[in-house]
């Protein structure tokens, strides 16, 4: 089957590429964008390693198609910074939390933290550790992220988390 050429809106820079239609996602933001942030464990939607955010929420790169990302607004962890020195509130979070242990699920925790707190930013205990349930830590035993989250909630909000 031919090759589809396809546009792709990352991180707010477009890339022509061309794609063999069954390319996923993950495969294709890795390999030919060179954003290997974003991390392929399972391969089949069961760990959230590969979670970015499309059209502002997350899904499964792995379990996407490269060419149903034509066009759309993708964002990967590379795309969170809003500087090269400077971490975002998530990311910040994940540091001082002490989230992160191999680091491999650490991309897909973040981007699945962003689309929580994009649309509940005052999540409590149990929202967050409903967020995260489509991502697996084989390290951490998820106390520490789950910490790290409430953290980044305060430090997006500072206002907010005090009349909460
Ligand atoms: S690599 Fe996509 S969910 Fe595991
Ligand atoms: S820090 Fe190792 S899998 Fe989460």
């Amino acid at each position: 089957m031919a090759k589809q050429n396809i546009e792709l809106i990352v991180n707010g820079d477009r890339y022509q590429v061309a794609v063999d239609p069954w390319r996923t996602l993950a495969e294709v933001l890795r390999e030919e964008l060179n954003l290997t942030g974003t991390k392929v464990g399972c391969n089949q939607g069961d760990c959230g390693a590969c979670t970015v955010i499309m059209d502002g929420r997350s899904i499964s790169s792995c379990l996407t198609l490269a060419v149903e990302a034509h066009q759309r607004q993708i964002t990967t962890i590379e795309g969170l910074a809003p500087s090269r020195t400077e971490l975002h509130p998530i990311q910040e979070a994940f540091v001082e939390a002490q989230a992160v242990q191999c680091g491999f699920c650490t991309s897909g925790m973040i981007m699945s933290a962003k689309d929580l707190l994009d649309h509940n930013p005052h999540p409590t205990e149990a929202e967050i550790r409903a967020g995260l349930s489509g991502n697996l830590c084989r390290c951490t035993g998820y106390v520490k992220i789950v910490e790290a989250i409430d953290l980044a909630a305060k430090k997006l909000d500072p206002a907010g988390a005090k009349e909460a």
